[in-house]
């Protein structure tokens, strides 16, 4: 039993501690995915795909090598039909020889054919072939390239939905597309339990309620029943509600799919009377119906009658035909029995009745059309239908919401969901053979029985001596042409651990199986053991046998004892089965119990012998299939992009060239014979791209564009350099201004402080040094403006800008390093000057002095800097120890 807590939307917070990891979840449905993206800082809602729509068609579609998704891939269909693969749902885990397989044939176009694995394989007429879950896979990764678009970061950890009557198969068969996608499972949810987790999320149940949620899809129907509580925890005294479901009930044959197919059928019949042909034989034509039929029962839901219409269907004949809602119920009359019947089903399972349930929600594409919805009302009563779930989006949110619990990573609603699995799985092996030559005796157990809580595990045991194997099947067929065998499962190692208990003075031996339902409902044999009480009477002896004979006070799992001998039959093992399922339950954790001698690990072999999972090897070469396509498309996008933008400079410079443009800085700044070679370059360029731009290589743009580049700078560089002039001129000058003041002020000072014998900052040399700086960059500056100002526009300038700046840099770089020039340590100055100016420091509270040096000065700004240096010379003087005081 699993605790999720889970946070109503919109207080749904994040523990910042267990940073980064988001959580993406998908309702893959046969004709649409829908998807949401749980990441802190990124507003809880459904994901949007480019073009802003809230659900992708499920199809994946290529044109002449370009791979497209959603409605770009759905309307390919009509012109590619071979090439455009939608309903895939359909074949996930089907072995090729099951009526399934003929189906989808009747309702999309693409060749099937047998995988090694004896499931479905996909071939586009060129002759690629795709598993099944490699398409589904590159739907995944692009749901998962949708979400890192707005997560802003890597997306890995996903939940999807799943009906409820997903066979291990096809559960094993969403698990590998996901991995495939790259992403990672974080669970699989029933679709039913998922909208269920969604309608709790707002509401509160004081007195227990039962819902059911009816969801009719594409490919099938399904009804959940669940109880809805909400109670205070007895230990913690939050307040928490808890989601059992108690039933389900489901039709794998009727769906929207269905629907779709006979409405089509009305259409092809129609089509073919009138012309006499079959449309059948036509591919196209068929696509083009099929999404027509669709559009069409749209519409029959909200009226009576609607026009079907297709332009040139097939062999260029136009198609039109009237259908009203009474002939397509009338082809779908044997189906109306079945529409609610999942809903009774459901009851049944759960050992209820109408009368216990609150309401009914529905949700799924199929429920909008009026003869369900009349089935269902008819079924439960119209009082009983919720109005108020957005039950579109339901499944989504709720399975989003869930994996976000589940991820620990976000802080959300006390809510526990306690599903169910609704096959009966059981387990059977054959006895060890009594003497040589009798058949072995085949012993079957139920080991999880239909209704069986998810989460659990079961522990067998065996009365074997010698290695060997059970099988896990399931007990009635599940799907029409899948098998029911699911796996076989070989002990090893087993002869040697009983040898060795039993000559360690074990009694009886066993072999203790555990069985585990996982959470996502997936089963298998997590653990196998030999164990045996060993009667030692030393104190390690005794204890050894305390903690291994109740395996672990953890641990209540009953022990079910299927042992060989006759009189135990199946009957009684069933039993001992299913009575065990509470105590079962409480066990989450896996057993990790610290070694005991007593106990000896076994191997476990996993054999599939109907259809089996992908293996490793298989799921690594598909994971590298999609990533070759992935870096083909960027590669070809990166080429587009090239292309584009070295079409789009062409164009401009076009532009720039057109005769009509007269005084723009361009031609201002260029010669008439650099305009005639650039223009020669850009002919040729155009026709280049004309004949060879299909075929050219990302680099190849980039070079041809670099040609032309190499050709426009100096241009370029004239206009910039006729723009930055006055600027680089001004700052020139500025210094050479500022230094000349510096110079004046600073001779004054030098020769009023040498007559009156005090000390100076700088000496006469050193002025004399600056004043020759000073004079090399006025010479330069004066005969070079001099010389630019005869250079025309379009001819290169003689005086560069950064020369300039250079230059000045040098003066500036020299003023500096006088000016900043501390005074003398034993400076002799007027003392009330420095008084005042200290005090005036003080009140201001500049900065200290060693700071002010510091920080000396802004290069941009050297006027406004000499005043505010001028201020805190005098506060250097304070924290020198000056003579002042012997003045
Ligand atoms: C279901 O309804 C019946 C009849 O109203 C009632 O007797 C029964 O206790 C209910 N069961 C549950 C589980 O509420
Ligand atoms: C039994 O197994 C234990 C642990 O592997 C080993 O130490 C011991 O020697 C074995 N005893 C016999 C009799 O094989
Ligand atoms: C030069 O710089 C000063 C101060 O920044 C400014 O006032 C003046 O307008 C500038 N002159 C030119 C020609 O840029
Ligand atoms: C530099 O400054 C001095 C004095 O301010 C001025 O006479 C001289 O023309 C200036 N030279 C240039 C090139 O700006
Ligand atoms: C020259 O002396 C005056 C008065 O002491 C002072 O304010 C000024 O900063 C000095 N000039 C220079 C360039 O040091």
């Amino acid at each position: 039993m699993r605790i999720t807590t889970l946070l109503s939307l919109s207080a749904l917070t994040w523990l910042p501690q267990l940073a980064q990891a988001s959580v993406l979840a998908i309702d893959y449905g046969n004709d649409f995915i829908k998807a949401s993206l749980m990441k802190p800082g990124v507003p809880f809602d459904v994901l949007l795909n480019k073009d802003s729509k809230r659900k992708i068609s499920s199809v994946v579609a290529w044109k002449k090598g370009d791979r497209l998704f959603g409605q770009d891939a759905f309307n390919l269909a009509s012109r590619f039909p071979q090439d455009t693969f939608s309903s895939l749902k359909l074949l996930q885990a089907a072995p090729f020889d099951a009526p399934v397989v003929s189906y989808y044939g009747q309702v999309a176009a693409p060749e099937v054919a047998e995988s090694e694995r004896k499931t479905v394989i996909l071939k586009q007429p060129e002759g690629t072939e795709w598993a099944v879950e490699e398409l589904v896979g590159m739907q995944f990764a692009y749901i998962k390239h949708l979400a890192e678009l707005v997560a802003n970061e890597k997306v890995t950890d996903v939940i999807v939905t799943v009906p409820a009557y997903y066979t291990q198969f096809e559960r094993d068969a969403v698990a590998d597309a996901i991995e495939i996608s790259g992403l990672r499972t974080l669970a699989l949810i029933n679709d039913g339990t998922a909208v269920a987790v969604n309608y709790a999320m707002t509401r509160t149940f004081p007195t227990p309620e039962y819902h059911i949620v009816y969801d009719a899809g594409a490919s099938g129907i399904r009804a959940t029943i669940a109880s809805f509580t909400t109670a205070n925890d007895p230990k913690t005294g939050v307040a928490g509600t808890h989601i059992a479901v108690a039933g389900v009930g489901y039709d794998r044959s009727t769906g929207g799919v269905e629907l779709d197919r006979r409405l089509r059928d009305i259409l092809v019949n129609a089509f073919n009377t009138k012309t006499g042909r079959d449309v059948r034989e036509d591919k196209r034509g068929m696509a083009k119906l099929w999404k027509e039929a669709q559009r069409v029962k749209a519409i029959l839901s909200a009226n009576t009658e609607a026009t079907a219409q297709i332009e040139s269907l097939a062999w260029d004949i136009d198609f039109k035909y009237k259908v009203t809602r009474e002939q397509f119920e009338e082809t779908c009359k044997e189906l109306k029995g079945e529409f609610a019947k999942p809903i009774q089903d459901a009851l049944k399972n759960a050992g209820l009745t109408i009368e216990n349930v609150t309401s009914v929600i529905l949700t799924g594409g199929s429920t909008r059309t009026p003869m369900i919805q009349a089935a269902v009302k008819a079924a439960v009563g119209d009082d009983k239908i919720a109005l108020n779930v957005n039950a579109d989006e339901a499944a989504v949110l709720g399975a989003a919401l869930h994996g976000a619990g589940l991820s620990r990573q976000f802080k959300t609603k006390n809510i526990k969901v306690t599903d169910i699995s609704v096959h009966e799985i059981q387990v059977s092996y054959f006895a060890a053979p009594t003497t040589a030559n009798t058949r072995p005796r085949s012993i079957t157990t139920s080991i999880f029985p239909a209704g069986s809580k998810v989460g659990t595990k079961k522990v067998l045991t065996f009365k074997r001596k010698e290695d060997f194997a059970i099988f896990l099947d399931y007990k009635d067929t599940i799907a029409p042409g899948f098998p029911t065998r699911m796996m076989e499962v070989e002990f090893g190692g087993v002869t040697e651990a009983i040898a060795n208990l039993t000559e360690r003075g074990a009694i009886d031996p066993v072999v203790k199986a555990t069985l585990t339902l996982s959470e996502s409902g997936f089963v298998s044999v997590s653990d196998a053991v030999a164990f045996g009480e060993i009667k030692d009477e030393s104190l390690t002896g005794k204890l050894k046998g305390l903690f291994g004979a109740g395996s672990s006070s953890s641990d209540d799992s009953t022990a079910e004892s299927a042992e060989n001998t006759p009189p135990r039959d199946t009957e009684s093992a069933s039993a001992s089965a299913s009575s065990s399922t509470a105590a079962a339950s409480a066990s989450a954790t896996p057993e990790k119990k610290a070694p005991i001698e007593n106990t000896i690990s076994l191997t476990i072999e996993n054999k599939f012998t109907t259809i089996p999972p992908m293996t490793v090897d298989q799921k690594r070469k598909s994971r590298g299939r999609l990533r070759a396509i992935d870096a083909e498309e960027s590669a070809k996008t990166r080429r587009e992009e090239a292309r584009n933008t070295f079409e789009s400079y062409l164009y401009r410079l076009r532009d720039l060239l057109n005769e009509d443009n007269k005084d723009t800085p361009f031609k201002k700044c260029s010669q008439a014979s650099e305009r005639k070679e650039i223009a020669e370059r850009l002919e040729e360029s155009f026709a280049w791209l004309a004949d060879r731009g299909d075929l050219a290589e990302t680099s190849q743009f980039l070079d041809k564009r670099i040609a032309l580049e190499t050709l426009e700078r100096p241009v370029i560089h004239r206009y910039q350099e006729i723009e930055a002039f006055p600027q680089a001129l001004n700052n020139s000058q500025m210094w050479n201004w500022s230094t000349r003041l510096f110079l004046h002020d600073a001779r004054q000072n030098l020769t009023a402080e040498a007559a009156a014998d005090l000390p100076s900052k700088w000496t006469a040399d050193e002025l004399d040094g600056l004043e020759r700086t000073l004079k090399e960059h006025e010479t330069w500056l004066v005969e070079w403006v001099e010389k630019q100002k005869s250079v025309k526009p379009n001819e290169d300038p003689v005086i560069e800008t950064t020369e300039m700046k250079a230059r000045a840099k040098v003066l500036e770089t020299h003023l500096q390093k006088l000016y900043r020039r501390k005074v003398p340590k034993a400076v002799k100055k007027p003392k009330t000057t420095s008084t005042v100016a200290t005090e005036a420091a003080k009140e201001t509270g500049a900065a200290e002095p060693v700071e002010a040096e510091a920080e000396g000065g802004d290069a941009q700004e050297p006027v406004i800097k000499v005043e505010t240096d001028e201020r805190q010379v005098p506060l250097a003087e304070e924290g020198a120890p000056t003579g002042h005081d012997e003045l």
